[in-house]
């Protein structure tokens, strides 16, 4: 793997859009903050970096927009989401060149994040129509109950850097479905596919103060500004479980309803009775996604000791043959991780393994830059950090189990609870597992299983709430209830 000559990266386009988006108009700032390639470290942008009074001004546009925007009908909400979405996939080449760019996702699997992304759209325009409440049998004849759904009122939303798009969309339309307003704070490190949905929103009719984006590169000041306005009735956010439960304590003090999708550890576990090709594939898939940089990728992966040896020859195949190169390359599979810090903290999970005495069958290595070179571990033991911190990064542990209680014992056995995945042509073992499994998520035969009209989101330290089909539209509603004497 080469880099080319910075020069040739110079020859690309500029960021379309790079100031913040506050009540409908773009707005410069006195201060920027710079958007690096994690491929060479050359300049992406310079991006407005907001503070606290553009926080404020954002929040009096969020909530006069509120006003109108929760009682514009859900036939216009829903045209205005459709453009939208529309609009976001004409012009998917752009907003994945972007995402390769501002966080090193290689082109083609951005260009899956798009339509991911768009996919959020699509589906929360068509709900919009159907947000409705409920009639109740009453006991007396006199009284009618029955149930309205209500917008919980103007959203304060931060996203995180490892899906740019697909996370901004997730949790922006449904709002918007459900008759919210939203401010915008994306990752430091990725705000320019945030910049760029919002002016394809606004080009697609989304009245000013709907949707406003604020870069910056300190998220204390702003957060602290926009937690602390009651007005602001919902926080959602995802990121690390560290900052969620900070963010948690900060929004009780205005009682703000929180959705909350935090980290995780997945255990993949692969039994005996397993298609092992299938099994294989979609490890590789599930792992080396992103780099490996997905809260639901696997971290732990039990592989059955009658076939750990196969497994293990297999898989280390695929590893092997994964393209590791420039993420605008539309055949790279693998890009750098998005800094050097990403970078420490994989690094110092191999080293700690091989220390406790793991083997590294393949990788082990930086390969310049941020790139770390797809790994394959195997020895790996409780007490390791790879096995109680979330690795990030390309790095795959393997470890073997003998009896289902004890796989699951150990699956189970973390503070953590988002995704897991079983493979198995039993069906009675899978129903079987997947009950006993504490996690939100569980794919059986299934590395990828996240999609638009299903629930995404887990159970313990991994979060609250869940982001995705009718559930994510829930979410952003207040149910009232109306109890009525007719006489
Ligand atoms: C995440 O890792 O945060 C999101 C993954 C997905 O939506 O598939």
């Amino acid at each position: 793997m080469t880099q080319p000559p910075t020069s040739q990266r110079h020859a690309l386009a500029e960021p379309a859009r790079t100031q913040a988006f506050i009540g409908g108009a773009w707005r410069a700032t006195a201060s920027t903050f710079e958007v690096r390639d994690p491929w060479d470290r050359s300049l992406v942008a310079r991006v407005a970096d907001v503070g606290e009074a553009e926080a404020r001004e954002a929040a009096d546009h969020a909530v006069t927009a509120f006003a109108t925007w929760s009682r514009t009908s859900a036939w216009e909400k829903s045209a205005i989401l459709r453009r939208w979405f529309d609009a976001i996939l004409a012009h998917e080449g752009e907003l994945a060149e972007l995402m390769a760019r501002e966080m090193g996702k290689p082109v083609t699997e951005a260009r899956g994040e798009v339509k991911y992304a768009a996919g959020f759209v699509e589906y929360y325009a068509e709900e919009a129509k159907r947000i409705h409440g409920e009639t109740i049998p009453s006991q007396f004849a006199h009284k009618r109950l029955h149930t309205n759904l209500k917008p919980v009122g103007p959203v304060y939303a931060i996203t995180p850097w490892n899906f740019p798009a697909a996370m901004v969309t997730r949790k922006v339309a449904p709002a918007l479905a459900a008759g919210c307003t939203v401010i915008l704070k994306p990752a430091e490190a990725t705000p320019l596919n945030a910049l760029r949905l919002v002016d394809l929103w606004q080009q697609a009719g989304g009245p000013p103060g709907t949707f406003q984006v604020l870069p910056c590169l300190d998220p204390v000041p702003v957060s602290r500004v926009l937690i602390n306005d009651a007005r602001i009735r919902k926080l959602t956010f995802t990121g690390s479980t560290e900052v969620g439960m900070r963010l948690y304590g900060q929004a009780a003090t205005t009682m703000k309803r929180l959705s909350l999708e935090l980290g995780g550890h997945a255990p993949f576990i692969v039994c005996a009775d397993a298609d092992i090709d299938a099994a294989v594939a979609q490890v590789a898939a599930s792992k080396f996604r992103n780099a490996g940089q997905t809260c639901v990728c696997a971290n732990r992966i039990y592989v059955h000791s009658d076939v750990h040896d196969a497994f293990v020859a297999r898989f280390l195949l695929a590893v092997e043959g994964l393209r590791v190169g420039d993420p605008l390359d539309p055949a790279t599979q693998i890009g750098p991780l998005v800094n050097g810090d990403a970078l420490d903290k994989v690094v110092s999970h191999v080293d700690d393994a091989r220390a406790g005495g793991a083997k590294v069958l393949v990788g082990g290595a930086t390969s310049g830059g941020s790139f770390y070179a797809p790994t394959v571990l195997t020895g790996v033991r409780g007490g390791m950090k790879i096995l109680e911190e979330e690795t990030f990064g390309p790095v795959a542990p393997i470890l073997t189990f003998t009896d289902e209680a004890e796989v699951l014992r150990a699956a189970n056995n973390v503070p953590v609870g988002l995704a897991a995945y079983v493979w198995t042509r039993d069906l009675g073992r899978a129903y079987r597992m997947s009950e006993a499994l504490d996690y939100g998520i569980v794919g059986i035969n299934d590395g990828v299983p996240a999609t638009p009209q299903a629930p995404f989101g887990g159970v313990k330290n991994s979060g609250l709430g869940r982001e995705g089909g009718h559930w994510g539209l829930h979410e952003f509603l207040d149910v009232q209830y109306v109890s009525t004497v007719i006489g």
